[in-house]
Protein backbone atom coordinates (compact mmCIF):
# COMPACT_ATOMS: atom_id res chain seq x y z
CA UNK A 1 0.00 0.00 0.00
CA UNK A 2 1.05 3.23 -1.27
CA UNK A 3 0.42 6.28 1.14
CA UNK A 4 0.51 9.87 0.25
CA UNK A 5 0.15 12.56 2.39
CA UNK A 6 -1.73 15.71 1.50
CA UNK A 7 -1.35 19.00 2.75
CA UNK A 8 -4.94 19.69 3.36
CA UNK A 9 -8.11 19.17 1.38
CA UNK A 10 -7.49 20.74 -1.95
CA UNK A 11 -4.63 19.45 -2.12
CA UNK A 12 -5.47 15.82 -1.64
CA UNK A 13 -8.26 16.33 -4.24
CA UNK A 14 -5.84 17.27 -6.68
CA UNK A 15 -3.82 14.57 -6.11
CA UNK A 16 -6.56 12.20 -6.39
CA UNK A 17 -7.63 13.86 -9.73
CA UNK A 18 -4.47 13.37 -11.04
CA UNK A 19 -4.49 9.38 -10.37
CA UNK A 20 -8.02 9.67 -12.16
CA UNK A 21 -7.09 11.31 -15.19
CA UNK A 22 -3.87 9.66 -15.48
CA UNK A 23 -6.10 6.40 -15.74
CA UNK A 24 -7.76 7.84 -18.31
CA UNK A 25 -4.88 9.26 -20.28
CA UNK A 26 -3.59 5.83 -20.23
CA UNK A 27 -6.81 4.01 -21.02
CA UNK A 28 -9.07 5.81 -22.53
CA UNK A 29 -11.79 3.57 -22.21
CA UNK A 30 -11.07 2.99 -18.93
CA UNK A 31 -14.17 1.62 -16.53
CA UNK A 32 -13.85 4.25 -13.56
CA UNK A 33 -15.59 3.05 -10.02
CA UNK A 34 -16.73 6.11 -8.67
CA UNK A 35 -17.86 7.25 -5.46
CA UNK A 36 -19.98 9.77 -3.55
CA UNK A 37 -20.13 11.62 0.07
CA UNK A 38 -18.17 14.98 0.55
CA UNK A 39 -14.67 13.82 0.21
CA UNK A 40 -14.50 13.41 -3.92
CA UNK A 41 -16.21 16.55 -4.36
CA UNK A 42 -13.38 18.28 -4.84
CA UNK A 43 -11.31 15.40 -6.70
CA UNK A 44 -14.79 15.83 -9.28
CA UNK A 45 -14.34 19.54 -9.19
CA UNK A 46 -10.71 19.33 -10.28
CA UNK A 47 -11.26 17.05 -13.02
CA UNK A 48 -13.94 18.90 -14.61
CA UNK A 49 -11.76 21.54 -14.86
CA UNK A 50 -8.67 20.33 -16.29
CA UNK A 51 -11.65 18.73 -18.89
CA UNK A 52 -12.83 22.36 -19.84
CA UNK A 53 -8.92 23.27 -20.35
CA UNK A 54 -9.30 20.29 -22.74
CA UNK A 55 -7.00 18.12 -20.88
CA UNK A 56 -8.66 15.14 -20.12
CA UNK A 57 -11.39 13.34 -22.55
CA UNK A 58 -13.99 11.01 -21.22
CA UNK A 59 -16.17 9.92 -24.35
CA UNK A 60 -14.93 6.38 -24.24
CA UNK A 61 -15.35 6.42 -20.50
CA UNK A 62 -17.40 3.98 -18.35
CA UNK A 63 -18.45 4.70 -14.66
CA UNK A 64 -19.32 1.91 -11.98
CA UNK A 65 -20.80 3.67 -8.81
CA UNK A 66 -20.65 2.13 -5.95
CA UNK A 67 -24.12 2.52 -4.34
CA UNK A 68 -27.53 3.79 -3.98
CA UNK A 69 -30.25 4.20 -1.33
CA UNK A 70 -32.70 2.05 -1.85
CA UNK A 71 -36.31 3.79 -2.51
CA UNK A 72 -34.76 7.08 -4.34
CA UNK A 73 -35.26 8.38 -7.67
CA UNK A 74 -32.16 9.66 -9.45
CA UNK A 75 -34.19 12.98 -9.29
CA UNK A 76 -33.94 13.02 -5.91
CA UNK A 77 -31.63 15.76 -4.98
CA UNK A 78 -29.65 12.99 -2.01
CA UNK A 79 -29.57 10.26 -4.24
CA UNK A 80 -26.38 9.31 -5.54
CA UNK A 81 -27.22 9.49 -9.04
CA UNK A 82 -28.28 12.86 -8.72
CA UNK A 83 -25.21 13.95 -7.40
CA UNK A 84 -22.66 12.24 -9.80
CA UNK A 85 -24.62 14.43 -12.82
CA UNK A 86 -24.33 17.35 -10.73
CA UNK A 87 -20.70 17.11 -9.64
CA UNK A 88 -19.63 15.36 -12.40
CA UNK A 89 -21.31 13.97 -15.70
CA UNK A 90 -23.13 16.83 -16.31
CA UNK A 91 -19.76 19.24 -17.24
CA UNK A 92 -18.09 16.59 -18.79
CA UNK A 93 -18.25 14.58 -22.46
CA UNK A 94 -18.77 10.97 -21.04
CA UNK A 95 -21.93 9.14 -22.53
CA UNK A 96 -24.54 9.22 -19.45
CA UNK A 97 -25.38 5.90 -21.18
CA UNK A 98 -22.00 4.27 -19.74
CA UNK A 99 -22.44 6.01 -16.28
CA UNK A 100 -23.82 3.28 -13.56
CA UNK A 101 -25.56 3.76 -10.45
CA UNK A 102 -27.52 0.96 -9.00
CA UNK A 103 -31.19 1.33 -9.29
CA UNK A 104 -32.48 2.64 -6.71
CA UNK A 105 -35.92 2.77 -7.63
CA UNK A 106 -35.78 -1.12 -8.21
CA UNK A 107 -38.14 -2.13 -5.44
CA UNK A 108 -36.79 -5.89 -6.16
CA UNK A 109 -33.55 -6.09 -4.15
CA UNK A 110 -32.31 -9.44 -5.87
CA UNK A 111 -33.20 -7.94 -8.97
CA UNK A 112 -31.64 -4.45 -9.13
CA UNK A 113 -28.29 -6.65 -7.29
CA UNK A 114 -28.37 -8.82 -10.58
CA UNK A 115 -28.76 -6.38 -13.07
CA UNK A 116 -25.86 -4.75 -11.19
CA UNK A 117 -23.34 -7.54 -11.10
CA UNK A 118 -24.41 -7.99 -14.74
CA UNK A 119 -23.01 -4.48 -15.78
CA UNK A 120 -19.83 -4.74 -13.98
CA UNK A 121 -19.07 -8.19 -15.72
CA UNK A 122 -19.77 -6.94 -18.67
CA UNK A 123 -17.53 -3.87 -18.25
CA UNK A 124 -14.99 -6.36 -17.53
CA UNK A 125 -14.50 -5.08 -14.28
CA UNK A 126 -12.93 -1.86 -12.63
CA UNK A 127 -9.56 -0.50 -13.45
CA UNK A 128 -9.27 2.17 -11.07
CA UNK A 129 -11.98 2.26 -7.71
CA UNK A 130 -12.00 5.55 -6.38
CA UNK A 131 -13.29 5.32 -2.24
CA UNK A 132 -14.09 7.24 0.59
CA UNK A 133 -14.64 5.76 4.22
CA UNK A 134 -17.19 5.84 6.74
CA UNK A 135 -16.20 6.79 10.32
CA UNK A 136 -17.09 2.87 11.03
CA UNK A 137 -14.85 1.63 8.14
CA UNK A 138 -17.67 1.35 5.79
CA UNK A 139 -16.63 1.41 2.01
CA UNK A 140 -19.42 2.02 -0.72
CA UNK A 141 -22.27 0.71 1.83
CA UNK A 142 -20.53 -2.21 3.09
CA UNK A 143 -21.21 -1.66 6.90
CA UNK A 144 -19.32 -3.65 9.77
CA UNK A 145 -20.13 -7.44 9.66
CA UNK A 146 -20.31 -7.36 5.74
CA UNK A 147 -19.20 -10.84 4.48
CA UNK A 148 -16.06 -10.21 2.60
CA UNK A 149 -17.28 -12.52 -0.31
CA UNK A 150 -20.67 -11.12 -1.31
CA UNK A 151 -21.18 -8.89 -4.75
CA UNK A 152 -23.85 -6.21 -4.96
CA UNK A 153 -26.21 -6.35 -2.29
CA UNK A 154 -28.76 -4.86 -0.18
CA UNK A 155 -28.04 -3.39 2.86
CA UNK A 156 -29.61 -2.01 6.02
CA UNK A 157 -27.77 1.20 6.54
CA UNK A 158 -26.19 1.09 10.47
CA UNK A 159 -27.41 3.55 13.00
CA UNK A 160 -23.84 5.59 12.58
CA UNK A 161 -24.38 6.23 9.43
CA UNK A 162 -27.82 6.97 9.17
CA UNK A 163 -26.76 9.55 12.00
CA UNK A 164 -23.22 10.82 9.41
CA UNK A 165 -25.33 10.91 6.25
CA UNK A 166 -28.50 12.48 8.12
CA UNK A 167 -26.84 16.01 7.67
CA UNK A 168 -27.73 16.04 4.27
CA UNK A 169 -31.09 15.31 4.34
CA UNK A 170 -33.72 17.40 5.78
CA UNK A 171 -34.36 15.51 8.79
CA UNK A 172 -32.73 12.34 10.04
CA UNK A 173 -36.08 11.22 9.39
CA UNK A 174 -35.71 10.66 5.48
CA UNK A 175 -32.34 9.17 5.48
CA UNK A 176 -33.37 5.70 3.57
CA UNK A 177 -32.68 2.77 5.89
CA UNK A 178 -31.37 0.71 3.22
CA UNK A 179 -29.08 0.56 0.24
CA UNK A 180 -27.74 -0.85 -2.56
CA UNK A 181 -23.87 -1.36 -2.51
CA UNK A 182 -21.53 -3.16 -4.55
CA UNK A 183 -19.61 -5.69 -2.40
CA UNK A 184 -16.02 -5.91 -0.83
CA UNK A 185 -15.13 -8.92 -3.28
CA UNK A 186 -16.13 -6.68 -5.99
CA UNK A 187 -14.26 -3.30 -4.76
CA UNK A 188 -11.29 -6.12 -4.27
CA UNK A 189 -11.82 -7.28 -7.84
CA UNK A 190 -10.36 -3.74 -9.08
CA UNK A 191 -7.19 -3.42 -10.51
CA UNK A 192 -6.16 -0.58 -8.50
CA UNK A 193 -7.88 1.11 -5.59
CA UNK A 194 -7.86 5.28 -4.61
CA UNK A 195 -8.46 5.80 -1.04
CA UNK A 196 -9.09 9.41 -0.36
CA UNK A 197 -9.64 10.95 3.40
CA UNK A 198 -9.51 14.19 4.88
CA UNK A 199 -9.97 15.69 8.44
CA UNK A 200 -9.41 14.71 11.96
CA UNK A 201 -12.92 12.66 12.35
CA UNK A 202 -10.95 9.85 9.87
CA UNK A 203 -7.89 10.00 11.44
CA UNK A 204 -8.95 6.52 13.97
CA UNK A 205 -11.03 4.75 11.17
CA UNK A 206 -7.50 5.10 9.02
CA UNK A 207 -5.73 3.67 11.68
CA UNK A 208 -7.58 1.04 12.58
CA UNK A 209 -8.42 0.09 8.58
CA UNK A 210 -4.59 -0.18 7.39
CA UNK A 211 -3.02 -1.33 10.76
CA UNK A 212 -5.28 -2.89 12.96
CA UNK A 213 -6.26 -6.83 12.35
CA UNK A 214 -8.10 -7.25 8.77
CA UNK A 215 -11.52 -8.06 9.20
CA UNK A 216 -15.14 -7.34 8.72
CA UNK A 217 -15.71 -5.80 11.25
CA UNK A 218 -13.77 -2.77 9.76
CA UNK A 219 -14.77 -3.56 6.45
CA UNK A 220 -11.58 -1.01 4.74
CA UNK A 221 -9.15 -3.08 6.37
CA UNK A 222 -9.39 -6.09 3.68
CA UNK A 223 -7.43 -3.36 1.28
CA UNK A 224 -4.49 -4.31 3.31
CA UNK A 225 -4.96 -8.03 1.52
CA UNK A 226 -5.39 -5.45 -2.29
CA UNK A 227 -2.01 -5.86 -4.56
CA UNK A 228 -2.24 -2.45 -5.52
CA UNK A 229 -3.85 0.36 -3.02
CA UNK A 230 -3.17 4.39 -2.79
CA UNK A 231 -4.54 6.32 0.22
CA UNK A 232 -4.28 9.85 -0.49
CA UNK A 233 -5.17 11.71 2.87
CA UNK A 234 -4.48 15.08 4.86
CA UNK A 235 -2.31 15.30 7.78
CA UNK A 236 -5.24 15.54 10.22
CA UNK A 237 -6.73 12.42 9.03
CA UNK A 238 -3.48 11.08 8.89
CA UNK A 239 -2.08 12.34 12.36
CA UNK A 240 -2.85 9.03 13.89
CA UNK A 241 -0.42 6.92 11.35
CA UNK A 242 3.51 7.88 11.14
C1 LIG B 1 -21.34 7.39 2.50
C2 LIG B 1 -20.98 6.65 1.20
C3 LIG B 1 -19.54 6.17 1.21
C4 LIG B 1 -18.63 7.30 1.67
C5 LIG B 1 -18.96 7.66 3.11
C6 LIG B 1 -18.10 8.76 3.66
O1 LIG B 1 -22.02 6.62 3.42
N1 LIG B 1 -21.83 5.55 0.92
O2 LIG B 1 -19.19 5.72 -0.09
O3 LIG B 1 -17.30 6.91 1.57
O4 LIG B 1 -20.32 8.04 3.19
O5 LIG B 1 -18.61 10.01 3.30
P1 LIG B 1 -17.85 11.35 3.44
O6 LIG B 1 -16.90 11.43 2.29
O7 LIG B 1 -18.93 12.39 3.32
O8 LIG B 1 -17.17 11.37 4.75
Amino acid sequence: MKIIKAKDYNDMSRKAANIISAQVIMKPNAVLGLATGTTPIGAYAQLVKWYNKGDIDFSEVTTINLDEYKGLDGTHPQSYRYFMNEHLFNHINIDINNTHVPNGKDEDSDHACEEYNRIINKAGGIDLQLLGIGLDGHIGFNEPGTAFELGTHCVKLTESTIQANSRLFDSIDEVPKEAYTMGVKTIMQARKVLMIASGANKAEILKESFFGPVTPQVPASILQMHPDVILIADKEALSLIE
